[in-house]
């Protein structure tokens, strides 16, 4: 496949108490190499559901999802978590670091799942471009909320994957901390020739990527 991500026709549905609720619905789009594209939608749209459907973390109801030559929406779990661990990193607006891992800790964690060589050197190089060479052996609760997204951003590329999902990843942060973790995302996804999409309400943002997506009620407009 010559494209990074191709959904066709996916339909997410959950049933709480017998109420069938159609989440998604008949969303198809693509994603080409080295595209960045914002989703942007009111709140309840979809939009973290969409997230979760294309980093293998929620399974779609139907439909086909491709990333890359996989068909990740046949896959049995360990299958997806391997390639998603090589080849997707996520960013959510609440962080989800390990709250007993130093910030060094969470980062170099992920290489050393991967059984990457020197995890601790390659993550403190990542933590030191990110300016946060001074907080290294800090616990998540002692940083700020732009800090703790920042050594976030630096688990989730740590392994230089081919796509970033963020799910408004400046949602909880001031302007000046919004500015910072855009350009980090950004730089990333230029200097590795990577492909974004991002979920957020920032229009400043949404303006940077290439390509806008429009949900509405579970729909692609
Ligand atoms: N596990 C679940 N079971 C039942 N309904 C769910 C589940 N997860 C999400 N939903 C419903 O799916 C719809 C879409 O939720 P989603 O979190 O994707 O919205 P969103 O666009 O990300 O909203 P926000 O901007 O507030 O983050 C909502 O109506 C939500 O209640
Ligand atoms: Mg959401």
């Amino acid at each position: 496949m010559n494209k990074l991500l191709k959904l066709s026709r996916v339909n997410l549905s959950y049933n709480t108490d017998n109420n069938l609720i159609n989440v998604l619905q008949d969303v198809s789009f693509e994603v080409d190499y080295t595209e960045t594209i914002s989703i942007v939608g009111e709140s309840g749209s979809g939009k973290t559901s969409l997230i979760m459907l294309i980093g293998g973390l929620e399974k779609a109801s139907s439909g086909k999802i491709q990333f890359k030559e996989f068909e990740i929406s046949n896959l049995k779990e360990d299958q997806i978590s391997e390639i998603r661990r090589k080849n997707i990193g996520i960013v959510f607006q609440s962080y989800y670091l390990i709250p007993n891992y130093t910030a060094l800790e969470n980062v170099s964690l992920t290489l050393e799942i991967n059984k990457m060589q020197n995890p601790e050197q390659k993550a403190k190089e990542i933590l030191d471009r990110f300016g946060l060479d001074q907080r290294l052996n800090n616990l998540p609760s002692q940083l700020s909320g732009g800090e703790q997204q920042r050594v976030a951003i630096a688990r989730s590329i740590a392994m230089k994957p081919q796509l970033i999902l963020a799910d408004e990843p400046t949602g909880n942060l001031d302007s000046e901390n919004s500015h910072l973790i855009s350009k980090i995302l950004f730089d990333y996804v230029n200097e590795e020739k990577a492909s974004l999409i991002i979920v957020t309400h920032d229009n400043n943002l949404a303006n940077q990527t290439k390509r806008k997506i429009i949900i509405k009620d579970g729909r692609i407009g």
